[in-house]
This record gives structure tokens, sequence and C-alpha cells, in this order.
């Protein structure tokens, strides 16, 4: 018969001090390939076994680290060389937005590799099969007993010797672990592989049943069938077949009133305006004004327009004439246009509309300010302490 390989010497204790003592001092005599096995975990065992901190950690480092390295560089390559696209006018490299993809990459890369890395290299994966599955020792440890195994592998490894220190520590069993005649792989059973493949195939089945079947039956799906109309489908309910109603002739969506004079060049009479020549409206109107209004009527209304005569210069706002308009007409034009000047009524609101006559008048005012008008400002600023 072959010789067998020996494993290593193993040997049972039976209360937890028994083994912390044994544990200290074969530790302290140097032994280095042993290892510890209790039905559950003991405080101050890995001080005793004179434990490293795992290498585990490096593995999840490094490959945390290279996850947030390929997002950081591929976004970079993606955002700012393959496809630049201002979003919102951020830069190119725009380290916030990228943040959660960069931590999401860490974490996968780094969790994956922890347990990848966990099995193969320290777990000898595919392999799941140990000297020690099986053997009586297992059995005892795993139920109420602590032992200690030392391998065979190790430089300071004397069977005799090692026998006789755990006698003097007290042991109550020594037993000797043998390497199986042939590697075998627990996990390649047919009995294992049939039994995951029952699992994909019930967990699969179910999921489909409840999603595609269970849904369907009462009563899950009496709110799908009850008395309803879905916008576009046919209806049983109006006599014309439709689900969907038109609106009532003459209805107005709410804040679309049309306008009273539309497409009239000369209204006899104009709307009045409902807007007060407050601080806040005329500031509403002045921004409104340099936006649609300024490119040809200039900043000041004066009609000297940016377009370098692109477009004609408009006539100015201070003339007797838009001065004299009542507030109506200049929102009528606005609404309608002018001859050439287009209508600005898709562009703004109503309440725009009425801001920038708002804000006409007063630059209609400052343009022509008379000594009355100076004499208020100089009020107000003696008011203000200025
Ligand atoms: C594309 C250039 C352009 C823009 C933008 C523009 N206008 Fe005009 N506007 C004109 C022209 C040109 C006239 C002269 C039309 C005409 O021949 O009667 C005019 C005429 C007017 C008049 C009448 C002046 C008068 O003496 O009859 C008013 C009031 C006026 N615009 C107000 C506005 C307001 C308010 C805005 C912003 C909502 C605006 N315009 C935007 C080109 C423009």
């Amino acid at each position: 018969m072959k010789e067998k390989k020996v494993y290593g010497l193993t040997a049972l204790f039976d209360t937890p001090d028994r083994i912390i003592d044994a544990v200290k001092k074969i530790s302290s005599d140097g032994y280095k390939k042993f290892d510890v096995h209790t039905p559950y975990p003991l405080h101050g065992m890995d001080g005793a076994m004179k434990l490293k901190p795992s290498k585990l950690g490096y593995i999840t480092l490094v490959f945390g680290l290279s996850g947030a390295l390929f997002a950081l560089l591929f976004m970079f390559w993606a955002m700012s060389i393959d496809y630049p696209m201002v979003i919102g006018g951020k830069p190119f490299f725009a380290l916030p937005a990228f943040i959660p993809i960069t931590f999401e990459l860490t974490v996968l890369l780094a969790t994956l590799s922890t347990v990848i890395g966990m099995l193969t290299f320290f777990f000898s994966f595919p392999s799941n099969n140990h000297p020690l599955i099986g053997s009586d020792y297992m059995r005892s440890v795993s139920a109420d007993k602590f032992g200690i195994s030392i391998e065979a592998e190790d430089e300071k490894f004397d069977d005799i010797q090692i026998r006789a220190l755990f006698s003097k520590l007290g042991t109550i069993q020594i037993e000797e672990i043998y390497y199986p005649d042939t590697e075998t792989f627990p996990m390649f059973q047919k009995k294992f592989i049939l039994f995951l493949l029952v699992i994909a195939i019930l967990t699969g089945g179910t999921t489909y049943f409840v999603l595609n079947k269970l849904l369907f039956m009462q009563p899950f799906n009496w709110m799908m069938t009850q008395d309803k109309l879905i916008p576009q489908e046919r209806s049983e309910f109006f006599s014309d077949g439709f689900g969907m109603r038109v609106p009532v002739d003459g209805t107005v969506a709410r804040g679309f009133l049309p306008y009273e004079f539309k497409g009239e060049v000369n209204p006899a009479s104009f709307l009045s305006n409902p807007i007060l020549l407050t601080k806040k409206s005329i500031l509403f109107g002045q921004q409104k004004f340099l936006t649609f209004c300024s490119p040809c009527h200039g900043n000041f209304g004066d009609g000297d327009s940016r377009l370098r005569g692109q477009f004609p210069n408009p006539p100015t706002l201070h003339s007797n004439r838009v001065k004299e308009m009542p507030d109506g007409q200049i929102f009528h034009i606005i609404n309608n246009g002018q001859n050439i000047m287009p209508s600005y009524s898709s562009q703004t609101t109503v309440e725009e509309r009425w801001a920038i006559v708002n804000y006409i008048r007063v630059l209609q005012r400052a343009k022509n300010a008379t000594q009355s008008d100076l004499e208020e400002i100089k009020k107000e600023s003696a008011a203000n302490g200025k």
C-alpha cells in the first residue's frame, strides 16, 4: 500500500482556559503553521496565536483604488476628450458630478475583489476540501471540544516532540491527520450541481409565475378590470365610443385668456395696466426689457440697435408719440407687433408685458426729469442720510 502523506497532528482539550494556555505555549515555542478550532469564538485567541492582521485588506485596497482611478480616468476621457459636452455651464472635468460613479466603482471592485481574493488566494478555490474535514477531530471541535492542529509542513514539526508537548498541556485526545489519496472537489459533485440547477429553476420559475400569471388572477387584477376610462382607449360608456371627451366650445385653459384686440392694427380702446408701479415690478420689467427689447431699442430705449444694421433701427421710445401712448397701446404693440416689429406675445407672459410697459415709463421719466423730480430725489437722499 502506498504510504499516506501526513497533514499534521491534532489535539483536543476540554476547557477554553486549557486551549488558550496550550496555544500560548505552542506559539511561544515558535510553531508557525498551526490552527485552532473552537465551537464558538474565544476572547484573546488572536493574541494567544500571535496572529498578524489579515493580508486580505491589501487586495481590497489595491482593487478599490484601481476602481476609483479607472472611474475617474474613464469619465475624464469620455466627458472631456471623446465627447466633450457643456452641461449646465460646468467644467468638462466636473468632479462633484463624477463622485457617485467613482464611489460606486470603488465599492464594487473592492468588495468583489475581497470575496474572490479570499476564496482563491486564501481558500485555494475551486478546491473546497480540507484534510481536516471528516476527521473525528473536526466532529469534536464543532460540538463541545477545543482543538489545535499543527501542520507537518511547519519547520519545527517533530511527531514525538509534539505528542509529548500535547500530553504535557493536558490534551484528552491526539489524532494524526492524513491527506486524502486523491484530491477531490466536492463543489463539482453531480449532487451539488444538480442542487444549484434546481434552485435556479425554482426561483426563476416562481418569479416568472408571480410577475406574469399570479398578478393577472383574481383578486390581484380587480383594479385592472374595474370600470374606468383610459386615455386614448375605446369606451362603451359614451355613445360615440370614445373614452376621452372634447372640451365644451369656448373653453379656455387657466391663465390663457385670449388677447382681446388680437390682430387689430388700431383698436378703438386699450386694456388698462393692472400692475402697480412698484420697485419689484420695475426691476422685473427692466430684466425683461433688457432681454427682449434692448437688442433693437437699445438699453435705454433710444433706438440705438445693437444689430448693426441687420434689422432696421426702431424709433426712440422717448418721442412724444410714445410718451403720450396709453399703457395699453404699448402693451398692444408688444402683443401684436407694429409694422416690421414682430409680436413678442409668444416670448413673454401677460405679466411680463405689463412690467415692461412700466419700465418704459420709468425710462421716459428718467430721460425727461423735471425740477420737481430732482427735488424729490434730493428729499429721498436726505431721508436716507446720504
Ligand atoms: C427685432 C427688433 C425689435 C425688437 C426686439 C423690439 N422692437 Fe419694438 N420696434 C422695432 C421696430 C423696427 C419698430 C418700428 C416699427 C414701425 O415701423 O412702426 C418698433 C416699434 C416699437 C414701438 C412703437 C414706437 C413708435 O414710435 O411707434 C414700441 C412701443 C416698441 N417697439 C416697443 C417694443 C418693446 C416693448 C419691445 C420688447 C418687448 C420691442 N419693441 C422689441 C423693432 C423691435
